[in-house]
């Protein structure tokens, strides 16, 4: 017995009828049968039409709601599913991020390739930007996002001119035609775009397709190991296609014909399980070889040097699934340079900072504020965040206890010391040391104000203090009245025997 699914591919396929007694029960949204789909209710033969038609309503509602907003930028892209293999885990000197950590571990990763100014409908071989290349790895710790690009530097160093940025690669915001003029003004304010717009607009600057074409992380990042010494790395993948590009001519002529050339190519490939491949590669340097860069090596705009740098390589990421439905996989799919693990946390890089937030605050507008729950967004392992709570389309139980506040007596839930980011020492102008950490301020000179305001108080004002306290806490379990009574004690051991006292005569 051919199971229903199977039965409408077979005939979709072969082009069989569907047998009535085999097809299934359309419904509406909330799984009323729908009796007749394609006529309005009406008053009469030719109307007029009815509001009590709440089956015409549903439907027109839902597809008035079908759109989401768009990415601001990379609006066209496509994904695509596969493994990431450690091939050398020279890596683990570097780094203890735990991807990493065993020869041929293999993670889940989703992709997507995109191009960036264009809107989601423009043609995917469009000239004088470089592409997208976002990879995400499902890791045992959580999701680690590599949000890079198919050129390894970028237009600007300072994330506050993003936005400009990118207003001057769109339209004119009168006309709303392209606009060539807003590019170049702003490329020729801002000198920093030179290296990248003379590489973007070179022969190697439009890749004949996603799977011909390398990536880069184009940041550094800090990589932390085991015993927490840190070095800085970029990440750099190599396509095993090889490069190819195309020319300007090919391009437009590709713009009329197949916009989406690109994408065409990559499904095509995938589907003929010419499964496209790359290495992943990184260069390292430590703090001490920091003092021989001439520029800021933190900054986006400069390469490393290959020959100064050499690449080391890590494992090698093959795609082997196209999406199963585009909308779910690919248009929610949400990459943040802030999805990062243990071992693997940002440099000092000033656009870097700004990219940690942009993105997630984009997604929690573009997707909403559960985006997480998305599964292609989901992390492998469980959520556990315990106080980020509810919020539209939440609709399981927040994956955690019923307690929605840390610290607490009630959850199983606890941070782990041993994940804590690494400490990060600067220095200051003055040559002092500057210390970055999370450092513990619970034990702050907590007791000496509340003491001083509690021994301040007339006797009749403080039998109403326990009395207060007493009524509130009266009610409470057994286990929480102890340590704040002992709290109390260590304010002054009067106030905890007042408070006590009272709770006693409530109790009587
Ligand atoms: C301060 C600088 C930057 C900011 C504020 C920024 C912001 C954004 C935003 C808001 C999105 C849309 C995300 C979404 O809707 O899901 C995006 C997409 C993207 N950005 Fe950036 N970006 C910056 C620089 C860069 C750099 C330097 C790279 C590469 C190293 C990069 C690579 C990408 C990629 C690949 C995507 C597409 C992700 C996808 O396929 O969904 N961006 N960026």
């Amino acid at each position: 017995m051919l199971t229903s699914k199977i039965y409408l591919l077979f005939c979709i396929i072969t082009g069989a009828k569907i047998h009535v007694n085999d097809a299934k029960q359309m419904t509406g949204l909330f799984g009323n049968p729908i009796g007749h789909k394609t006529d309005l209710l009406t008053a009469g033969n030719h109307g007029p039409a009815l509001l009590q038609d709440v089956q015409f309503q549903e439907e027109m509602a839902h597809f008035d709601r079908e759109r989401i907003p768009e990415r601001v930028v990379h609006a066209h892209g496509t994904g695509a599913f596969g493994v990431f293999r450690v091939t050398n885990t020279e890596i683990t000197k570097y780094t203890k991020a735990d991807l990493f950590n065993k020869p041929r571990k293999q993670t889940e990763v989703a992709v997507r390739f995109s191009t960036v100014s264009g809107e989601k409908g423009s043609a995917d071989t469009s000239f004088g930007e470089p592409r997208g290349f976002a990879v995400k790895f499902y890791t045992e710790e959580g999701n680690w996002d590599l949000t890079g690009l198919s050129a390894p530097m970028f237009f600007i160093r300072d994330a506050s001119q993003f936005p400009s940025l990118i207003h001057a690669t769109k339209r004119n915001v009168t006309s709303g035609l392209p606009e060539p003029n807003y590019r170049f003004d702003f490329f020729s304010l801002r000198p920093e775009t030179l290296n990248m717009q003379t590489y973007v607009y070179s022969d190697n600057g439009m890749p004949d397709g996603y799977r011909n074409m390398p990536g880069f992380g184009v940041h550094a990042f800090r990589l932390v190991n085991k015993q927490n010494k840190h070095v800085f790395a970029k990440f750099h993948w190599i396509t095993k296609q090889g490069n190819k590009n195309l020319d300007r001519e090919t391009t437009f002529k590709l713009a009329g014909s197949d916009p989406d050339y690109a994408q065409r190519d990559l499904y095509t490939a995938i589907s003929n399980r010419q499964y496209p491949s790359w290495t992943l590669k990184i260069q390292v340097i430590t703090d001490d070889m920091i003092k021989d860069f001439k520029f800021n090596p933190f900054d986006a705009t400069k390469i490393w040097p290959i020959d100064k740098y050499p690449l080391i390589e890590v494992g090698v990421m093959t795609l082997n699934r196209i999406p199963r439905n585009f909308f779910a996989e690919v248009e929610q799919l949400a990459f943040c340079p802030s999805n990062l693990v243990p071992g693997i946390e940002p440099s000092p890089d000033l656009l870097l900072a700004g990219r940690l937030f942009s993105y997630k605050d984009t997604q929690r507008y573009r997707l909403g504020a559960n985006n997480q729950l998305i599964p292609v967004n989901h992390p492998k392992n469980q959520i556990n965040t315990l106080t980020d709570r509810d919020g539209f389309m939440r609709t399981d139980n927040n994956e955690a206890d019923a307690v929605n506040y840390y610290p607490n007596s009630f959850s199983s839930v606890r941070d782990n010391p041993k994940k804590r980011d690494s400490n990060i020492t600067l220095k200051a102008d003055s040559n002092d040391e500057i210390v970055v950490f999370r450092f513990d301020d619970s034990d702050d000179h907590n007791y000496e104000q509340a003491r001083d305001y509690y021994r301040s108080l007339a006797d009749d004002w403080k039998t109403r203090l326990h009395q207060n306290l007493a009524f509130h806490m009266k009610t409470i379990r057994q286990f929480i009245i102890d340590r704040q009574l002992n709290q109390l004690r260590l304010v002054d051991p009067a106030f905890a025997d007042g408070v006590k006292q009272e709770l006693n005569n409530f109790r009587k």
